[in-house]
């Protein structure tokens, strides 16, 4: 069981599988987000009218909003088989090479973590999406000549957090770019109640709005307290989902009124009680509660800035009175240097 970052902490293998067992296949079935659908649809439409591949697609947007679901419903409407990989993993070009020679026409691979690609995989990338050719050298010193693989016509999807660490000459290469945002509560809703539906757990509808605005806009969020909760369900309760037993779930796991979890008020109690309110780094201060910086930058500073708890300055990240508030502390006076 996740203890710790039970929120907007990353995937764990486990999780995963119980991730893809949930995702939508068709763009019908996928909630929310509906001009992105829209454009999508048109997109699709457009390349089956031709009888073409899709044009390259990058999706940006904070983690657990659908990207990767996105990418396997645009597969699957296409009939193509579905190649996941991601940055990191293309450590060298001849890993790069390898995925691709193995596409078939149509097929769309998937670049998660697109921004973390190696630069000397990403030069072999170009040519790859470009003119769907793959330079590869052969031989070494005087001896060596570069050769050229044609390709089929593939799709690539790319997914980023970061969309401003993508490359402009890899941006470029992409015929469309579009951005996933923050659902709002009443999608979320109707998320918490599909997942309980291929659970077969019982939800009311106020029990399913209580998860949903403690879910910080995100899908992903939203699945896993879903889960906690009918845990709590089933082992305090007869398994059904009502108002109070969300609520109560909830607080065992100690997931507070506001929707943050342990590390979000780790976060907020280290700068007011380690940093004296801020600023402060953010390596500093993710070193402080133990969690990655780009964790703390990707997962959870998004949301606590959302909520007016935490602001960015030049020189760091300071509280607000709100993160005093919200953990029972009184904020400095206005006009006073925060308190040591
Ligand atoms: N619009 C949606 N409707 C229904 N379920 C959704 C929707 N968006 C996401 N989900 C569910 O939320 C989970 C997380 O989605 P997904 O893995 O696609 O997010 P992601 O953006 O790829 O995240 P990451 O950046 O961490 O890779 C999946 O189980 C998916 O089924
Ligand atoms: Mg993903």
């Amino acid at each position: 069981m996740r203890e710790e970052g039970l929120l907007a902490g990353p995937t764990i293998p486990e999780e995963e599988a119980f991730e893809a067992g949930l995702r939508p296949r068709e763009l019908s079935e996928f909630i929310g987000q509906e001009s992105l659908k829209d454009r999508l649809s048109i997109l699709i439409e457009a390349a089956q009218g031709r009888g073409e591949p899709l044009d390259h697609v990058l999706f940006s947007g904070p983690p657990g909003l659908g990207k990767t679901t996105l990418a396997g419903i645009l597969a699957n409407t296409m009939g193509a088989q579905f190649r996941i990989t991601s940055g990191p993993a293309l450590e060298r070009p001849g890993d790069l090479a390898a995925v691709i020679t193995n596409l078939d026409r149509g097929d769309v691979l998937f670049i998660d973590e697109i921004h973390r690609l190696p630069r000397t995989v990403e030069e072999v990338l170009y040519p790859a999406i470009e003119d769907f050719a793959l330079d590869i050298v052969v031989g070494k010193g005087p001896a060596a000549r570069s050769i050229r693989l044609d390709l089929p016509r593939f799709t690539l999807v790319g997914a980023t957090t970061r969309v401003g660490r993508v490359s402009s000459p890899l941006r470029d290469r992409f015929g469309v770019i579009d951005r996933l945002d923050y659902y709002p509560s009443e999608d979320l809703q109707q998320i918490v109640d599909r997942t309980a539906g291929i659970l077969e757990v019982e939800i009311t509808e106020p029990g399913a709005a209580l998860i949903a605005s403690r879910s910080r806009g995100t899908p992903r969020i939203a699945n896993r307290l879903l889960r906690r909760v009918r845990d709590y369900a089933v082992v305090r309760g007869d398994g059904r989902i009502d108002e109070p037993t969300a609520d109560l779930g909830l607080k065992t796991f100690e997931v507070d009124d506001a929707g943050l979890d342990r590390v979000d008020r780790a976060i907020l109690s280290a700068v007011i009680e380690k940093f004296s309110g801020g600023p402060v780094g953010l390596t500093t201060l993710a070193i402080a509660v133990g969690e990655e910086p780009e964790s703390v930058e990707d997962a959870y500073e998004p949301y606590l800035l959302q909520q007016g708890f935490l602001k960015r300055t030049p020189r760091g990240r300071v509280a607000t009175e709100s993160a005093y508030r919200h953990l029972g502390l009184t904020p400095p006076e206005p006009g006073q240097p925060s308190l040591l």
